[in-house]
């Protein structure tokens, strides 16, 4: 980012996830709004971030459509995991107005369901409230503050969604479940060894609830998970789950060749 010229201003407040980061990026905001704009990739935030963010990652589900026609394609689902909600409400936003197909959203379910060890906030966990300027539903105790979230995946960490999510999550059109980190962890091994693709962790969230739901269907029947993102980013969280001695060996050797 900054060879492309940007000051990067890195967040050290709080848990330093998503959350605080917007935090700060609001706070900057609200005292520089005369000469700069706030941004941010997910649909949530202030009116219209969520409509612009469905609108621009809608090229998505435009895409998957017409791809699923011209191959003939019977498709029974769509399978995204949700942070925000960008890639999902984007990935579905095409096949909203319809019955099918099956639209599933997939939340990270961490480490277990005591608060602070995942962000589901779907399933009846989330409360309504409003937070980063816009109503949705969050993870909140009982006085209403933002509860501590986990995910093995930085981009799943956050303590709310999107509100047209959460909305059509409440309508039944989107169908919400989780994945664990352990889930999500297999889910990268099995794609990186059936396909040659490495899933970001985030992305492998979807292709673990996709295992568990394709028992549900037939060879022909189709599922399609939107892959958001790819697992080289996830190399320092991947590699020392998957062969702690060999990456610490490698590091080291590494650093000494820098010194
Ligand atoms: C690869 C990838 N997928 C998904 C997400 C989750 O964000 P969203 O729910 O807005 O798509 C992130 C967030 O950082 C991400 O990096």
């Amino acid at each position: 980012m900054e060879r492309f010229g940007a000051e990067v201003v890195p967040v050290r407040t709080g848990s330093r996830t998503l959350k605080d980061a917007i935090n700060e990026a609001l706070r900057d905001w609200a005292s520089s709004f005369e000469h700069t704009h706030y941004l941010i990739g997910s649909a949530l935030g202030p009116s219209p971030y969520p409509d612009m963010a469905r609108e621009f990652q809608s090229v998505v589900g435009r895409e998957v459509r017409e791809q699923a026609s011209a191959r003939g394609l019977e498709v029974k689902a769509l399978i995204a995991c949700v942070g925000g909600g960008s890639n999902a409400i984007g990935f579905f936003a095409p096949f909203l107005d319809e019955a099918a197909p099956r639209l599933v959203g997939v939340e990270a379910g961490g480490r277990g369901f005591s608060p602070g060890d995942h962000a589901a906030r779907m399933g009846g966990r989330g409360k309504p409230g409003i937070v980063h300027g816009y109503k949705s539903l969050f993870l909140l105790d009982e006085d209403g503050q933002v509860q501590p979230t986990h995910s093995i995946s930085a981009g799943l960490d956050y303590p709310g969604i999107g509100p047209q999510l959460a909305h059509l999550g409440t309508t039944g059109r989107i169908e919400f479940t989780t994945a664990s980190d352990e889930e999500a962890l297999d889910a990268v091994k099995f794609f990186a060894r059936q396909e040659g693709l490495i899933f970001a962790l985030e992305s492998a969230h979807a292709g673990a609830a996709a295992r568990r739901l394709a028992r549900e269907y037939g060879r022909d029947e189709a599922l399609i998970v939107n892959m958001s993102g790819r697992g080289d980013k996830d190399i320092f969280i991947l590699a020392p789950r998957l062969d702690r001695d060999n990456w610490c060996d490698f590091l080291s050797r590494e650093a000494k060749g820098l010194r």
